[in-house]
């Protein structure tokens, strides 16, 4: 199995490899990919341009493969959109181009009508060499029904081996799609003439290494143009709807022959002729003292830099130096007395001039603005021919605003807390500002016991872990955690360079997920063993403490139903954990949310009894009992082969030590998963594990969030709407409906009861994990008695009504009850 993998991802990386020999050796050639997703036969469009078949094609590959593809004949849409490649998993598409340098990239989306997939509420992110084209978008989501067009200009350097990487990146469960794809070299001299800063400065050259958005591009007074009238295929659009004051303008043009193209410095390919032959002008020109601007208002998105082409043409002035005027950008003065005809060298000659400007945060829009010079003797008006504004990507690689959002949120957080009260109060009750109440008293607490004595924590180390007593657990003290020394004997230590291989210097396109903790990617050791890579933030405190418990919980402990740890990696403040790669993923994404067939009741028992033999393990299988705190369907990993394995250390704790009853400790855990006592109490025992896990066999059972905050009030939570049908002995009439019939009710009957028991309001009363497994081990004999587990593996009526984004709460304290905020706005 492993061999096979490894000989995959070798005769891959060759065939890469042999791209770039190949490709790179003959570098003065354009590229042309012209690409129809989903379909096996190439597409002759209705421009008379012919798409070729995604698959099939030598120089462009697919990976994973594990994709799939819809299509349907809607009438009245252009043909691109008729097909769309489907992923559900982060894919990429690699182009091995034969040119370096700025290519275009536009991309087709359209949800295409299918009986397979709702594409309307994939949410999924885009990337291209690095940088994030598009960040969780859905149309659903976006209240989208048209389709989606977007052109992008992305550099292809040597140092990306020639090749265009885009990735598909499915949000959480979600999945992923893409219609069409064209890439395209930029002729070299397009881009390459120096930019103007507004406010005025130093022109300057464009920076390397930046993408490129297209978010307009106007033909001013005259018609829209399709591709097909642009030597590189570009659109342009109708300038109408920007203007501020229509009635101020009127639309002037020429026969498009008489224009004229100055020797190399303005060609074709920076704009049709059909652009510079129509202009707007102000209307009554010849009006004497006109006092007033043409104003044109773009709506743009705050915090990014544009540059802006601005595309002259004198194509009213009857002589040389008559058409002079101004030129204002954002209310600033951007050319003072432009005389077209002089930088143009001729009337009726195109000309265009670029600016790039930062649009802060605060202000959403771009304003051009022409108007007479105030010195007499031109004539009295101003004109602009056409316009081009690109978005530039920012400093983090990123062309979607809502990505930096997401990203460094310390301060989005604390302008947040006001309406994330709201927000809990609204959507879960009361419940919550308990729990917000408790921890900041424990905080508080806390902080003082750590004052009064930190030598006690300082005496504490690895071989000196009697007992834990209120303090020293806190997350603020990671002096009570294992020295590193004694954990190297037990994971091998791996070396910063040797992750950075791995990943392909963490390269987007293998990353697997990403939470509070950092980003996990998929990777390959020099050994060739298959892994998942999980890199810590590196500021986060918390963050510390977790990548050390994890290791030193881990490195203590070898299950077969616990995720080993290969190794871990802690040069250069970097916080690196290696774990075995689980080809299953979350045991979540197999109940809902995605579209992985789904379980048989079987299947769902044998995972949950493996689940379980790990939780029995960490609870008395090693000296120390060991309490998990996070047990929750997304960390229970399950293999190619569906065996379970219980994932995520980093909050787990050291229980009572013989002559105790339990551990004080603050609550942390999963909302919806947290054991009510021990947040009550703060009193931590592996029954809360228990109560835990009572919660995952309810999702598990009915294939739906622990905590929904969309549905009605009484079925927010799982534990307690579940237990009232338990209690009326009705719970098969919540189960996953694709389990409907293929269920034996005696195992039924004997799960129900048992998760009943985990979710006992008292902790003595709750069953050990033992007596679970047991119970678990019971219910698997009636099913299996009765004949097979008969679920229709290709059933998706379970998926069809699940929100698109579903909760996904970690860890009780602020940075998650702000996650929790942000799923709950995002769904109103
Ligand atoms: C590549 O494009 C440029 C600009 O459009 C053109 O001048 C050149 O002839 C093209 N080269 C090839 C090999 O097609
Ligand atoms: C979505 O679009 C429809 C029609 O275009 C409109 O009626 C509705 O109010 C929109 N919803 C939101 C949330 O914008
Ligand atoms: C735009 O912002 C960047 C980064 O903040 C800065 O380096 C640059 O000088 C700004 N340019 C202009 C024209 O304001
Ligand atoms: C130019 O203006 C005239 C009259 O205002 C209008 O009928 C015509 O459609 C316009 N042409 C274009 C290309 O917009
Ligand atoms: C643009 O191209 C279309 C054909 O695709 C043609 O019918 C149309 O006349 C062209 N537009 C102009 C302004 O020439
Ligand atoms: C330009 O000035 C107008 C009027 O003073 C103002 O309303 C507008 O917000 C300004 N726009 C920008 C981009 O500064
Ligand atoms: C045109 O706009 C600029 C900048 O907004 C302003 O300074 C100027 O006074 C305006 N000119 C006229 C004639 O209104």
């Amino acid at each position: 199995m492993i061999l096979s993998k490894r000989f995959v991802i070798y005769s891959f990386l060759c065939s890469l490899y042999l791209h770039f020999v190949i490709c790179s050796s003959n570098t003065h050639h354009n590229d042309s990919f012209l690409i129809t997703c989903g379909e096996a036969n190439p597409l002759k469009m209705e421009d008379g341009r012919v798409f070729e078949s995604d698959l099939g094609n030598t120089h462009v590959t697919i990976s994973p493969i594990s994709h799939t593809f819809v299509s349907n004949s809607e009438m009245g849409l252009p043909k691109i959109l008729s097909s769309a490649r489907v992923f559900t998993t982060s894919s990429i598409y690699t182009f091995s181009t034969k040119k370096i340098g700025r290519h275009w990239l536009r991309l087709h989306f359209y949800p295409v009508k299918n009986t397979r997939f709702d594409l309307n509420s994939a949410v999924f992110s885009v990337e291209a060499n690095g940088i994030t084209l598009i960040h969780e978008f859905s149309f659903f989501r976006g209240n989208q029904s048209d389709p989606v067009f977007k052109e992008y200009v992305i550099e292809v350097t040597g140092s990306n081996s020639g090749k265009l990487v885009l990735g598909l990146l499915p949000w959480d469960n979600s999945i992923a799609f893409v219609n069409g794809i064209e890439i395209l070299s930029v002729p070299d001299q397009l881009l390459s003439s120096k930019v103007i800063p507004i406010p005025l400065g130093v022109a300057h050259e464009l920076p390397v290494r930046v993408g490129f958005e297209t978010v307009y591009r106007v033909n001013m007074g005259g018609s829209s143009l399709s591709p097909k009238n642009d030597s590189l295929w570009r659109k342009w659009g109708l300038d109408k709807s920007f203007l501020i004051n229509p009635a101020a303008v009127r639309n002037v043009s020429v026969n498009p022959s008489a224009i004229r193209f100055h020797d190399g410095v303005v060609s074709n390919d920076i704009a049709p002729n059909l652009v510079y032959a129509t202009a707007e002008e102000m209307a009554d020109a010849n009006v004497n003292e006109q006092r007033f601007n043409i104003s044109w208002r773009f709506e743009v998105e705050q915090g990014f830099g544009y540059f802006i082409r601005l595309h002259f043409c004198d194509i009213v002035g009857s002589r040389l130096h008559d058409l002079v005027f101004n030129v204002y950008i954002n209310n600033q003065s951007a050319i003072e007395s432009l005389d077209v005809s002089h930088r143009a060298k001729g009337l009726f000659t195109a000309y265009f001039v670029d600016f790039f400007t930062n649009v802060s945060m605060g202000s959403d829009n771009i304003l051009v603005q022409v108007g007479p010079n105030h010195l007499t003797g031109y004539l009295p008006t101003a004109l602009l021919n056409g316009l081009e504004i690109m978005k530039m990507s920012n400093p983090s690689d990123s062309l979607d605003g809502r990505l930096g959002m997401n990203l460094d949120s310390t301060d989005i957080k604390k302008t947040k807390s006001k309406r994330m009260m709201f927000v809990i109060f609204s959507c879960l009750g009361g419940l919550f500002v308990i729990v917000l109440l408790l921890l900041a008293s424990f905080v508080f607490y806390l902080c003082l016991c750590h004052k009064k004595k930190p030598k006690e924590d300082e005496s504490l180390g690895w071989s000196a872990l009697p007992t834990y007593v209120g303090s020293s657990g806190s997350k603020f003290s990671s002096n009570t955690f294992a020295s590193m020394t004694v954990l190297h004997s037990l994971s091998q230590m791996i070396s910063f360079s040797e992750v950075r291989e791995a990943t392909r210097n963490f390269d987007r396109n293998l990353l697997l997920g990403s939470g509070g903790f950092g980003k996990v990617y998929k990777g390959v050791l020099e050994n060739g063993l298959v892994v998942a890579i999980k890199r810590g933030n590196p500021r986060s405190q918390q963050g510390l403490v977790e990548f050390k418990t994890e290791i030193e919980m881990l490195s203590k402990l070898r299950h077969k139903h616990l995720v080993s740890l290969i190794g871990y990696c802690e040069e250069l403040n970097e916080m690196i954990l290696v774990y075995e790669y689980m080809a299953g993923g979350p045991l979540r994404r197999h109940l809902y949310g995605s579209n992985l067939p789904s379980l048989t009741w079987k299947q769902r028992i044998e995972i949950l009894i493996g689940a379980a033999k790990g939780l029995h393990y960490l609870h008395t299988g090693v000296s120390e009992t060991i309490i998990h705190r996070d047990v929750k369907t997304t960390n229970i990993l399950l293999d190619e082969n569906l065996d379970a394995k219980v994932a995520d250390f980093g909050l787990s704790k050291f229980g009572p030590s013989l002559n105790q009853t339990h551990v004080s400790t603050a609550v942390k855990g999963s909302f919806g998963y947290l054991d009510p006592e021990y947040f009550r109490r703060q009193q931590l025992t592996e029954k809360s594990d228990v109560y835990s896990f009572g919660v995952v066999m309810l999702e598990v059972l009915c294939a739906r969030p622990a905590i929904n905050p969309s549905l009605p009030r009484e079925q927010v939570n799982i534990a307690e709407w579940a237990m009232n049908w338990q209690k009326k002995g009705e719970l098969e009439k919540i189960m996953d409906p694709v389990l409907v019939g293929s269920v034996n009710l005696e195992s039924l009957r004997i799960y129900g009861e048992t998760a009943e028991k985990c979710l006992n309001e008292n902790g003595n009363q709750r069953p050990s994990m033992g007596d679970v497994l047991w119970n678990l081990e019971y219910a698997l004999q009636f099913q299996g008695a009765c004949s097979g587990d008969g679920g229709d593996a290709d059933s998706m009526t379970g998926i069809s009504d699940i929100p698109d984004r579903i909760p996904d709460v970690e860890s009780v304290d602020m940075e998650t009850i702000s996650d929790l905020e942000s799923n709950g706005t995002t769904r109103d």
